[in-house]
């Protein structure tokens, strides 16, 4: 007998429908799995012989086929077993064909039948509802999280409760909705604990408003790593559809929360500077999005940046203009959403004092240079706030405590909402959220200058030698400080605070040159 099961395959961040064709003949007994499984598809045949001996049924004793479709793909991992288990009690006589019908499922088999935890259960259940199927049965575990794309969902917890149900022996309840998990969540670094640092914390703010990338140098200590972690803080929380997508995303990676909510807070990561290339940009074998695309709508932090490796700084060079990364493959390009602000800190020299008042710098000359210009004009041009930071002086650190508290992320964050707010109304319908992510037409349209604004551009491109992406840039930032001040028009006192972010580029230049 022949029997079709619907189940699914996870390739990078999407979820495709595999269609499981079971054929039970007479013939000596064998169990063959075909359509390009990989390792662990293959051992599925050892853990539903179990599951369905194990459940109570016989095995059948004859010529077993199972091919999964469509035959040209090639499909891992352990999420197939449910449909294989449920087509062979189909195809063995065990189970009606008919109530397979329509139906999806997903999820791995123990030996004694009990069902695991399925990865990307989010993409799973958005692919099965554009698939068309009446429900969705996935094991317990995983169906809060099939539950957020919206459709029909059942969480099981093994093979015979699946049986049960479908043949309406013992229906299950409906899996629900489980309330956001991390609205409100707690920050570890809050802004309140930064002291001092006031122009630091506003290019913070500005970039948070903007969602512009941001790098900061200074030395050791100065509180770079700190002001970057208080970002999750003061960003306001995921918009719902952007919700759903950053979820999809986690969810195949196995990154969701344990308890099924869509993810509210925007990403924050933070790879460590000996990631690979493919780590950081997406790629492998199995292939895997990078922390470029897990960052999406959120941060992107690369701490001690010129320490990455050049291919990787250059690899983000494409992905920050387009919002997304191309991953080239044997068969065809993977694109992956790469939608981060980029955040960056660096050292002014390898050993970290250049420049420093108290402490020598003992670097050789040779060395200055070659740090430096691992961070290459190209990638600092994408850096639309570049500041310096000294750190505060141990006094103000003690003494200000008490005294002059400083502003906390909530606050701040109420601020950025606000701006973003605007951004959001002047976007309607473009499919963009910040001032960031403005093309060159809308520049034109929206971040006109006002009178004087020109000479003083100008003035300031020739001083310090920009580059046209770099005015662009510029303009940008200058419409996201007006949207800070609730104002219509950008206006000079705005655009002279967004060219004071440009202030890396110019000693860069003067080391290099
Ligand atoms: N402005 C500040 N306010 C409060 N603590 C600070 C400040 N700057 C630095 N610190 C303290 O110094 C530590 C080191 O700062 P860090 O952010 O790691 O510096 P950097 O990354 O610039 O080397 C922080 O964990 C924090 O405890
Ligand atoms: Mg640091």
């Amino acid at each position: 007998m022949f029997v079709r099961v619907l189940s699914f395959a996870l390739e990078g961040i999407e979820a495709f429908p595999v269609t499981v064709e079971v054929d039970v003949s007479p013939g000596i007994p064998a169990f063959d799995i075909v359509g390009l499984p990989d390792a662990a598809v293959r051992e599925s045949r050892e853990r539903v012989r179990a599951a369905i001996r194990n459940g109570g049924w016989t095995f059948p004793a004859h010529r077993i086929t199972v091919n999964l479709a469509p035959a040209h793909t090639r499909k891992g991992g352990a999420g197939f077993d449910l449909a294989v288990g449920l087509g062979i009690l189909a195809a063995g006589g065990h189970l009606s064909a008919s109530v397979l019908h329509g139906m999806a499922f997903a999820g791995e088999l123990a030996l004694d039948g009990a069902l695991r935890p399925v990865r990307g259960a989010l993409a799973i259940a958005l692919a099965s509802r554009k698939a068309g199927a009446r429900a969705l049965v996935v094991p317990l575990e995983s169906a809060a999280e099939a539950t957020l794309a919206g459709g029909t969902v059942y969480g099981a917890v093994n093979l015979v409760a699946v049986v049960n149900h479908i043949t309406g022996a013992a229906p299950l309840e409906e899996a629900r909705i489980v309330p956001e998990s991390n609205e409100g969540s707690f920050h570890p670094v809050d802004l309140a604990d930064v002291k001092g640092q006031l122009a630091a914390r506003r290019a913070l703010e500005v970039a948070a408003a903007g969602g512009h990338n941001l790098i900061m140098m200074g030395p050791p200590g100065a509180g770079k790593s700190m002001l970057a972690r208080c970002l999750p803080g003061i960003l306001p929380p995921l918009e719902p559809e952007e919700a759903l997508e950053v979820s999809r995303i986690h969810s195949v990676v196995g990154l969701l929360a344990g308890n099924g909510g869509l993810l509210r807070t925007r990403p924050f990561r933070a790879p460590h500077h000996c990631a690979s290339r493919s780590a950081v940009l997406g790629g492998g074998t199995p292939l895997r999005p990078g922390e470029i695309t897990l960052a999406h709508r959120g941060v992107l932090f690369l701490d001690e940046v010129p320490e990455f490796d050049r291919p990787v700084l250059e690899g983000l060079r494409q992905p920050l203009e387009d919002g997304k990364v191309s991953i080239s493959r044997a068969h065809g390009n993977a694109v992956f959403p790469a939608r981060p602000m980029l955040v960056a800190a660096a050292n002014p020299c390898p050993c970290g004092y250049l420049g420093n008042a108290t402490r020598a710098c003992t670097c050789p000359p040779v060395a200055i240079t070659q740090y430096r210009s691992r961070l290459s004009g190209p990638l600092l041009d994408r850096f639309d706030l570049q500041i310096h930071l000294e750190p505060v002086p141990y006094d103000d650190l003690v003494t200000q405590t008490g005294t002059h508290p400083s502003e906390s992320s909530l606050s701040v964050r109420s601020r950025v909402a606000a701006a973003r707010a605007r951004q959001r109304k002047r976007f309607y319908g473009t499919g963009l959220s910040c001032n960031a992510e403005m093309p060159v037409h809308l520049v034109r349209r929206f971040c006109r200058l006002p009178g004087g604004g020109e000479v003083l551009m100008r003035q300031a491109m020739e001083r310090m030698g920009l580059s046209l992406r770099a005015h662009d840039r510029i303009l940008k930032v200058s419409r996201t400080i007006a949207d800070l001040a609730g104002a219509d028009e950008i206006e000079i006192a705005h655009l002279a605070e967004a060219l004071q972010y440009r202030s890396i580029e110019r000693s860069v230049l003067v080391v290099s040159s």
